[in-house]
């Protein structure tokens, strides 16, 4: 069943940053990577751990208890394919980002962040 999570715009973590959210019993943790936002259950899919307070460089977040590390865009082990993060579509609507039922990617699945912020410019 696909369920919507909203959380408001304004929530949302500036660029380089993130933030740790409770929602309907879970947890769920948002990062801005360069101005999109990415959603991830907070447990990793080696032991469970914790990923709220991994270390990001750029788009690739390493697990605070082992090391793997995960590429935020695709959900994948950086380098070794076949263990996947609990990713969130994201989309916005008007002052919420609505984040769509968690499902576990299958690596270079499309689970995609969305970009907020101003509209482009429209062409004249
Ligand atoms: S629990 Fe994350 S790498 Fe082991």
């Amino acid at each position: 069943m696909t369920r919507n999570i909203r959380i408001t715009v304004a929530d949302a973590p500036a660029i380089g940053e993130r933030r740790l959210r409770f929602v309907d019993g879970r947890s769920v943790v948002l990062f801005n990577v360069e101005g999109v936002i990415h959603a991830i259950d907070d447990s990793c899919p080696h032991n469970g751990a914790s990923l709220a307070n991994g270390r990001l460089d750029g788009r690739v977040l390493q697990c605070p208890a082992h090391g793997l590390r995960f590429d935020l865009v695709s959900g994948c082990v950086v380098g070794a394919p076949g263990m996947c993060l609990t990713k969130l579509v994201v989309e916005t609507s008007s002052a919420n980002l609505n984040t769509l039922s968690p499902h576990r990617t299958a690596c270079g699945d499309s689970a995609t962040g969305v970009t907020i912020g101003p509209s482009p410019a429209a062409p004249y």
